[in-house]
């Protein structure tokens, strides 16, 4: 077999100038290849990088050679006469003495280098010559250091390694379900786990203490550029600790990643803001501090002012962006109409300060002691740019604001590349109202614990309720969260009430853990982080499939497989399962 004669010194990507006038073996897809009549120059790519090998076509025997072939080439490491300073190599080349093809491939359907054109779902369709792109390769090794330096710290700081069941019962995290039929038990469904909550305060229970595990969680939710329906936690649960003691833990893991992994220094300790101040300066509660852009309540301001917009809502906020008024066309403004609608503002409006004076469509509305107060209040410089929102709902306007916020700083390259911001965002609400349902539904799930102070506003003003709860936010995202959690029976089952979960609810969905906290369940807390989220900021991406090796796209397909699909009217017998028309389905 040709397998066993194959021969490898080097790697391509590794070779330099100490390298000279060295024999070396090398295996690698041909990745591009240029022919100068007596002279061919092709680039070998393996994983490790690209090299130039010069082959002298007259001098030795040469096989057919095309993109995506692979070789084995032997040759003698020169000087080259121009170096290419893109390349780790580009000093030298391979002048090769023989040349073996080792398999032929088929035209590939997309480029395979750094930048290519295809579309992401020819990508993702031929994803195993996608993963052949550097880039690609790259963001995976990231990946995988990133998991390297989890076990590394946990390990040492004596976290035990526990895996949790796929196939279970619903876990409460917010999103659907995905459910597998039982064939054993016909009518009746596993539920894919969202997260191991249940599971990984159960070890807790079990005494563990400190558990981890890199685990695989499954939702069926609106996919967006940072959410896949399956995806990976760092899941980390302890015992016994206070909430700053496990953010403190949780720190030394972070700043443990960035330096293995981006050889970056993270600041200890973190910054900690709390949900409302979150919500109220940066309009988000995962705020993107790599730019300021902070939100100003304006309303005092604008009190006796007649017009009816400004009477009738009780929140006016804005926020100023410096010294770029001129730029800012009705085109602009009219993008962001939709982001508006989105979070359902009464208005949003533009105000320029050209010429010392204010411009915009309602400055008619305003009295000279209104705009100077205005403009005061906001310190305004020429050419600067005020965006105001107005609505009777606080939520509306701080989120509204936040999110055009967000995307007029990328707009305006407000944000410096390979830039970190790292901040916990804590003490969230408990409860919050669900924007599809209007019902009361927790702000993280119904296992966390209610600050103390806070425990006798349960029933009579659930919404006043604070929690011991954190977030870690990466760059605007939500890289991570967790809590305290409830271990105590009574107010485990207060609050299931409090959440309109009869009694029988209660046995029925959580019984199982309702019961186990009855058998001194120790003080217990932890938090989960979005690997996949993790790896996409650390490489500098922020579409999550790129950080994933077999993603589905938005529409939840995996064009390489094509799940999901229809199955066999035989395996659904087996299933006890019929399969309603679609037509049917939407009556
Ligand atoms: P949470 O639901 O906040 O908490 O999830 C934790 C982290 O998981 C990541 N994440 C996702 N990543 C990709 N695609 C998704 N669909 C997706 N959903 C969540 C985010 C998020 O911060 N059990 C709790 C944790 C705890 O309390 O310990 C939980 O799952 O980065």
């Amino acid at each position: 077999m040709l397998v066993d004669k194959l021969k490898r010194t080097n790697h391509c990507g590794d070779l330099t100038i100490k390298d000279l006038n060295k024999e070396v073996w090398l295996i690698g897809w041909v990745s591009k290849k240029r022919n100068l009549g007596s002279l061919l120059f092709v680039d070998l790519r393996d994983r490790y990088g690209i090299v130039q090998i010069l082959i002298k076509t007259d001098e030795i025997e040469v096989p057919e050679i095309r993109n995506e072939y692979l070789l084995n080439v032997r040759g003698i490491v020169r000087k080259k006469d121009v170096p290419n300073k893109n390349l780790k190599t580009g000093e030298i080349e391979i002048e090769a003495s023989e040349i073996i093809l080792i398999n032929k491939s088929e035209q590939p359907p997309l480029i395979i280098a750094d930048e290519t054109d295809a579309l992401e779902d020819v990508r993702l369709k031929y994803r195993y010559l996608d993963l052949r792109r550097p880039v690609m390769q790259k963001r995976f090794i990231t990946r995988a250091k990133i998991v390297k330096a989890v076990h590394e710290y946990l390990d040492a700081h004596d976290f035990i390694e526990v895996e949790t069941p796929i196939l279970t019962l619903s876990t409460p995290e917010g999103a659907r379900d995905y459910l597998v039929p039982s064939r054993v038990h016909k009518g009746s469904f596993y539920a894919l786990p969202q997260s191991p909550q249940l599971f990984k305060q159960l070890l807790m229970v079990a005494g563990f203490e400190r558990y981890y595990q890199i685990a695989k969680c499954f939702r069926d939710e609106d996919l967006r550029s940072d959410r896949q329906p399956d995806f990976t936690q760092i899941d980390i649960e302890t015992s016994f600790l206070n909430e700053d003691e496990i953010l403190t833990l949780t720190e030394g893991l972070i700043a443990k990643i960035y330096k293995d992994v981006i050889n970056y220094d993270v600041k200890l300790p973190l910054r900690r803001i709390s949900y409302d101040e979150a919500v109220n300066t940066y309009g988000s509660d995962k705020p993107d501090t790599r730019f300021d852009l902070k939100l100003v309540d304006i309303k005092d301001i604008l009190i006796n002012n007649e017009d009816k917009l400004f009477k009738d809502n009780k929140y006016i906020k804005c926020f100023k962006i410096e010294n770029v008024a001129n730029e800012t066309s009705r085109k602009v403004q009219d993008n962001y109409n939709l982001t508006a609608k989105k979070f359902k503002l009464n208005s949003y409006i533009y105000l320029k300060f050209l010429n010392n004076e204010l411009e915009g469509s309602i400055t008619k509305f305003l009295s000279n002691d209104e705009k100077n107060a205005l403009i005061n209040r906001l310190s305004l410089k020429e050419n600067d740019l005020v965006v105001i929102a107005v609505s009777n709902v606080l939520r509306n306007v701080n989120f509204g604001l936040g999110a055009i916020r967000s995307e007029l700083a990328k707009k305006y390259h407000l944000i410096q590349d390979g830039t970190f911001d790292i901040l916990w965002v804590v003490n969230f609400p408990l409860f919050e109202k669900s924007e599809e349902t209007g019902e009361i539904t927790p702000c993280h799930h119904p296992f966390t614990r209610p600050v103390d102070e806070d425990l006798d506003k349960l029933e009579t003003e659930p919404y006043k309720v604070y929690s011991y709860t954190y977030d870690i936010v990466m760059n605007g995202f939500e890289a991570g969260g967790g809590g305290l959690r409830i271990y105590d029976q009574e107010t485990q089952e207060r609050i299931f009430k409090v959440l309109g979960f009869s009694e029988e609810d209660i046995q029925r969905k959580f019984g199982f853990f309702v019961d186990a906290l009855k058998y001194g369940t120790p003080p217990h807390g932890g938090l989960a982080f979005g690997l996949d989220r993790l790896t996409m900021i650390l490489s500098g991406t922020d579409n999550i499939r790129d950080v994933i090796a077999f993603p589905k796209n938005l529409s939840a397909v995996c064009p390489m497989t094509n799940a999901p699909r229809p199955v066999d009217d035989a395996q659904l017998k087996e299933l006890g399962i019929k399969v309603v028309e679609k037509e049917k389905v939407d009556e």
